[in-house]
């Protein structure tokens, strides 16, 4: 069973495949109106979401199918009343795609081991695979190719959307500079971290850390940042990880590191004067709607893939 769980499991030739057809959906919608009719996706949602919810709810119903939202906290599972074995093996013989925001990584791993049908992570807290193909696809637009290009990814790394571009940028060739704080605690995971190395090495392009947010900025072509309180992280962190932070913030004088037509990310929701300023993130170099948009394009490409692949 093919699965989208992280990025570790798709080739490079499959993730360009997505891209592909991707932009043929986002051309031609009009050509896959039917693809899904009769299909269903289930949405297992243990965390908040604006874009993942609504992108792949409305990517099935353009496709001809049809979402269900699947809000753990109004269900056994949640409830702490039914395994997550059995109600994988329940939802298996009702719909044909099951897409999990979950917190533990882990735990989307068992689901999809129990699934005989394809399990799509829309988030955990290691990794972000369906935010990361939107993004690249969103590169790809604006700068017409991935290879050779650099990415500056800044602030905290030790999170999903730090793992899933080290391993997708490296995978299409791409140079990446992580700025992040000292520490264990807002760096990368180290095993996702020798992957990415190994990855770049035999692509031919490099991976970075650094602590000097110029460093790693310099040059780059497309500056990224993420929330410094993800989902996961409790209210209480706020005014030690704002102190630890700031000095990784994008704003203005920092994105003029990079190269003058560097495109700026944040895969959102932002906040407005913490991970970037408000110039930076409404100015003419932000591209962040479009890596919205792109999330409804790349997902409805996704679950066409598996959907095929599988043939569920
Ligand atoms: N970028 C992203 O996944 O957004 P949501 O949390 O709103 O789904
Ligand atoms: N790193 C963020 C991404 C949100 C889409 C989080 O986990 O909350």
């Amino acid at each position: 069973m093919l699965h989208l769980l992280s990025l570790r499991d798709w080739s490079s030739a499959r993730m360009e495949e997505a891209f592909a057809l991707g932009r043929e959906i986002k051309a031609h919608p009009e050509k896959f109106e039917n693809v899904m009719r009769r299909k269903t996706l289930c949405m297992i949602f243990e965390k908040p979401s604006l874009r993942t919810r609504v992108s792949f709810e409305t990517g099935m119903i353009q496709m001809g199918g049809h979402a269900i939202f699947y809000d753990t906290s109004t269900s056994p599972i949640g409830a702490g009343k039914e395994s997550a074995s059995d109600t994988i093996r329940t939802l298996s013989r009702y719909v044909n795609i099951i897409m999990a925001r979950l917190f533990d990584h882990a735990r989307l791993e068992e689901m999809a081991r129990h699934a005989t049908i394809p399990v799509i992570n829309g988030l955990t807290n290691f990794s972000h695979p369906c935010q990361i193909l939107a993004d690249l696809m969103t590169i790809l637009e604006h700068k017409g190719d991935l290879k050779g290009l650099k990415l500056a990814y800044l602030g905290d790394s030790f999170n999903n959307v730090t793992h899933s571009l080290l391993l997708g940028c490296t995978k299409m060739g791409m140079n990446i500079n992580i700025g992040c704080p000292e520490g264990k605690a807002y760096s990368p995971d180290q095993e996702v971290l020798k992957e990415a190395l190994r990855t770049g090495k035999k692509m031919g392009c490099e991976v970075k850390i650094t602590h000097d947010p110029v460093e790693a900025v310099k040059g780059a072509d497309v500056v990224y940042t993420d929330s410094w309180m993800s989902y996961h992280i409790p209210a209480h962190q706020l005014n030690e990880r704002v102190r630890i932070f700031t000095p990784y913030q994008v704003n203005e004088a920092l994105m003029k590191q990079a190269s003058p037509k560097a495109i700026f990310m944040n895969c959102l929701p932002a906040l407005r004067g913490y991970e970037q300023t408000a110039d930076v993130i409404d100015g003419p170099q932000s591209v962040v709607f479009d890596e919205a948009e792109n999330r409804l394009h790349i997902q409805k490409a996704i679950m066409l893939m598996l959907v095929r692949e599988n043939k569920t």
